[in-house]
């Protein structure tokens, strides 16, 4: 496809042709539709450390939470009854998470309604990804990050590179759709580390790809770094559009947080999947990965976050669609 001088040279020149061809391929695979996604961040807490993430352990100054599952339970009929189908259940590493309970609450949902769940909950032992997806979880995102093993080492202590690929393999093996990818621009990496990133998200051959821009949380210890450029980033994510035509991409919040209207550029570079902030704002106001988290996370009512939503897809040429949004690898 491309080599990777021909990568490097898209990535540092200045003009839009690449942003031209990764909307061509979007729209040629899933024409005008952009799929719609409801995520919940049902858990803020994390034993993890990552450098860049505000929910790290070290975070003193964030109040914890965790939803009960009575209340995710009720999120999801809420929005069932709105017509989403497909929901994300996120959250940080959280220790007292109760993998068979969970796998209860999936079981339940399941068997009420016809609702896609993607779990991301990051590293857990082969068993509990097998018992998750014998409750009925469809989905799971963990993101490799970068691909710099070294950088990886040192931005997510006591934790591999190696690890996190071995767990990304088991969930394909298992049967999940998986998805997958970087933050473009963490400290330490460059434009070779960009280009290994695509290179590995594209031999990974996933069925969801999310990228998204570092940005730097003031209550980190990366709070000093720079975010990196609106262009490279919007670039990057039509390179992984026209190397993976197939797969799911997400225009991140992370782009909205780096510029005004960054999800609506980035649909318009090659994302084709939109997520809307279900978490109740009682919670997710404590849920601030990075600064700067798009204000339509903090509208109280659903309706009036769809109809924000479906106002933007449809000023980027777009139509919202509520299609539980099936791998097209599958
Ligand atoms: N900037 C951008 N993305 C971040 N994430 C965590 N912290 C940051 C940050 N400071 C992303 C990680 C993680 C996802 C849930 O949020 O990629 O996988
Ligand atoms: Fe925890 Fe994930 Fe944040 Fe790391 S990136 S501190 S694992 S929530």
């Amino acid at each position: 496809m491309f080599s990777k001088t021909e990568i490097k040279e898209i990535l540092t020149q200045g003009n839009d042709e690449i942003l031209i061809k990764g909307l061509k391929i979007k729209k040629k695979i899933f024409g005008d539709e952009i799929l719609l996604r409801g995520i919940i961040e049902f858990s803020n807490r994390c034993r993890r450390n990552c450098l860049y993430c505000g929910i790290r352990a070290s975070n003193k100054f964030l109040k914890r939470y965790r939803i009960s599952h009575e209340e995710i339970f009720e999120i999801i009929k809420n929005i069932h009854h709105y017509g989403i189908k497909t929901v994300v259940l996120q959250s940080g590493e959280d220790v007292k998470h109760d993998i068979k309970k969970l796998g209860k609450l999936i079981e339940k949902i399941k068997s009420n309604f016809e609702i896609a769940i993607t779990l991301s909950l990051g590293d857990l032992k082969k068993e509990e990804y097998r018992y998750l997806k014998d409750s009925g979880a469809d989905r799971y995102l963990l993101k490799f990050e970068t691909s710099n093993g070294e950088i990886f080492e040192k931005l997510r202590p006591k934790t591999t590179l190696k690890d996190r690929l071995k767990n990304i393999y088991i969930l394909k093996e298992l049967g999940y759709e998986v998805g997958s990818g970087n933050i473009i621009g963490l400290p330490g990496t460059d434009l070779n580390t960009l280009v290994e990133d695509l290179i590995l998200i594209k031999n990974l051959n996933l069925d969801m790809i999310g990228v998204g821009p570092f940005i730097p949380h003031k209550k980190t210890p990366l709070k000093n770094f720079s975010p990196p450029d609106i262009y490279l980033s919007l670039k990057f994510l039509s390179l992984v559009r026209i190397m993976n035509p197939l797969s799911h991409i997400p225009a991140t919040t992370s782009f909205d947080a780096l510029k005004k209207d960054g999800r609506l550029k980035a649909l318009k570079a090659g994302a084709n999947v939109i997520m809307m902030d279900i978490t109740p704002p009682i919670y997710s106001s404590n849920y601030e990965i990075y600064n700067g988290k798009s204000v339509i996370s903090y509208f109280k009512n659903i309706d009036e976050k769809l109809k924000t939503l479906e106002k933007m897809v449809k000023s980027g040429g777009g139509v919202l669609v509520k299609n539980i949004g099936k791998s097209l690898k599958k």
